[in-house]
């Protein structure tokens, strides 16, 4: 409770009426619908992070010369808010966040926002929209910090104006068909990240430089495209916007190593932790396309899954790329974890880790 206040609630405002509430939460998609409020902070060289504040959640004015219109300079998060069966709201892991952010922020030049004020926003914006956190199965609030370059300057160099904004998006399934097989489209022309890149940083750039080779994934019938890495067109990183594992018939997990060119993900680095608590060996290395493929078709790979805070847990079904395509059919363990970590997100399972932080 100690972080809560930090954001007071300077304005006071309803912007949707109980009835449009409920209707928005009636028929939830992923990303479209937001809440009353947003959380907002600045930031200058010489008077550091200050007005915290909620406000009402509305347009943002900014100059049309704001750095981050035209050299990108943003990070982002992505978080989850959860209602427990007894109507308490908690979220998984908020530090794992806040100190993500704060390596983005650092590799992308922007002030990092202090962990404690990350979180501090968390409880005060949740607080002030908890009506809009929803009950329904697989149903949570997204809850979406970023800090951005708002400074009107067109020259290169970090900018001295700063901008910290979380809103509060309630959703559904990323995957409108839920745990339905992904089908994925390998890149072989395109590539997410380089060494000594931006890879390992959440920022805008990395997605919108996925969205050609995603449309090129779905214009081949897949769902998702997954990268290779850089240096030598060889080994799996990540999908879009998602991790990756693979599940070997001996019961191995693995998962491609964190090479500063992947997303350190939260909900890659908890399913570690759970499988290895389960007994599992789960190995963090390089995987290379070719023996993925080889896996596949001798029967050594049983199962592969994407794993993201939007995306949850999802079973991949289909691998298909330049001259191949394979099917793979097991979701036995992506059904086991998927149903481990939502159920201690979602309040049903013990949490020995105390990952959930009551908001
Ligand atoms: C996440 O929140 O899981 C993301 O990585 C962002 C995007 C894929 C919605």
């Amino acid at each position: 409770d100690a972080l809560a206040g930090r954001f007071p609630l300077t304005r006071h405002e309803h912007a949707a009426s109980p009835e449009q509430r409920a209707r928005a939460l009636a028929e939830l998609r992923f990303g479209v619908a937001f809440t009353d409020h947003m959380a907002h902070a600045r930031w200058s060289p010489e008077s550091d992070w200050h007005s915290h504040e909620v406000i009402p959640y509305g347009d943002l004015s900014v100059s049309p010369a704001a750095a981050v219109l035209h050299y990108g300079q943003e990070v982002f998060e992505g978080i989850k808010a959860y209602r427990h069966a007894d109507g308490s709201v908690w979220t998984f892991r908020p530090r794992f966040n806040a100190a993500r952010m704060a390596l983005s922020a650092r590799r992308m030049a922007l002030p990092e926002l202090p962990e404690e004020d990350l979180v501090a926003s968390l409880v005060d914006l949740v607080r002030a929209d908890e009506p809009w956190v929803p009950s329904g199965d697989g149903e949570s609030l997204y809850l979406r910090p970023f800090t951005f370059a708002s400074e009107p300057f067109l020259g290169v160099r970090a900018a001295r104006a700063v901008d910290y904004y979380l809103i509060a998006s309630p959703a559904g399934n990323y995957f409108p068909h839920g745990l339905e097989p992904l089908s994925i489209w390998v890149s072989a022309e395109f590539h997410r990240a380089g060494p000594g890149g931006t890879g390992a940083a959440k920022t805008g750039g990395n997605y919108a430089s996925s969205l050609l080779p995603q449309q090129e994934a779905q214009e081949r019938g897949c769902d998702q495209v997954c990268f290779l890495d850089a240096a030598t067109g060889l080994n799996l990183e990540e999908l879009g916007g998602m991790n990756i594992m693979v599940v070997d018939a001996d019961g191995t997990v693995r998962t491609p190593q964190l090479t500063g060119t992947i997303l350190q993900g939260s909900t890659r680095s908890s399913i570690i932790t759970l499988l290895r608590e389960e007994g599992r060996r789960v190995v963090e290395e390089t995987i290379s396309l070719e023996s993925l493929l080889a896996g596949i078709e001798s029967g050594r790979v049983a199962e592969v899954f994407a794993c993201g805070t939007a995306a949850v847990v999802v079973p991949i079904g289909r691998l298909a790329g330049q001259g191949f395509e394979v099917e793979i059919a097991g979701t036995e363990v992506t059904r086991q974890i998927h149903a481990h970590l939502t159920g201690i997100q979602y309040g049903r399972l013990p949490d020995p880790h105390n990952w959930m932080y009551r908001l």
